[in-house]
């Protein structure tokens, strides 16, 4: 993949850099909050994957949790980090791909994903997913919103992932709490969430 490539790090820096970023409102997501109001952090961990400017990190940190946060984008990482540190908010960032998520030496009690892993392949997403189940301990949760795939070539926005496809690569490891199925657009899109089952 050549380093401008759709996908690749600098990609994702240059829609940084210009502000092609729709999804970049400096808005939570009313089911983060909800998450956040249910199940307050306590000093325990978060991760955000593909967290972006860390807009939901933020919200879980307010709400009492450490968070990680994990990106290909340096130039969103270097904003989530200023946000975080003019709010003085417990928050790091790691450059990398979510398929790096073994990286991790930490348990988290809750992991987050708002449109990071829909980017990915189907390979890509099995992995994601074994790897997540190791970081995060039975009993801890893990919130996602994806996109299905397109119905018509012509519609725009990320490759997405079908729900079946999410039930296979997750269903082994966590129990499914709720999904909660919407619209993006024209695209059909669910949020998720689900608890990590004892082994
Ligand atoms: C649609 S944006 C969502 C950002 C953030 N979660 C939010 O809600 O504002 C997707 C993010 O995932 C990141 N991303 C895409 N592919 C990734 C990958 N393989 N690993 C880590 N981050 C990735 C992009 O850089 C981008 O910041």
């Amino acid at each position: 993949m050549s380093e401008f490539a759709q996908g690749a790090p600098a990609w994702w820096d240059a829609r940084y850099r210009q502000g092609s970023t729709p999804w970049d409102q400096g808005i939570p997501a009313p089911e983060v909050l909800a998450f956040a109001a249910q199940h307050p952090g306590e000093g325990r961990w978060a991760l955000d994957i593909g967290c972006g400017t860390g807009t939901h990190g933020r919200a879980l940190a307010r709400s009492g949790y450490r968070v990680a946060g994990i990106d290909l984008s340096w130039v969103a990482l270097q904003r989530a980090r200023a946000a975080a540190h003019a709010e003085r908010l417990p928050w790091v960032g790691v450059q990398g791909s979510a398929e790096d998520l073994a990286l991790f030496a930490l348990a988290f009690a809750m992991a987050l994903d708002v449109g990071c892993l829909h980017t990915l392949d189907p390979a890509q997403a099995g992995r994601y997913a074994q790897a997540l189940r190791r970081r995060v301990p039975p009993g801890g949760h893990y919130l996602l919103y994806a996109v299905h795939p397109r119905q018509d070539p012509a519609q725009s926005g990320p490759p997405g992932l079908s729900p079946g496809l999410i039930e296979q690569v997750f269903g082994p490891g966590f129990d499914l709490i709720w999904r909660q199925q919407g619209w993006q657009g024209e695209r059909r899109s669910d949020w998720w969430l689900w608890q990590s089952r004892s082994p």
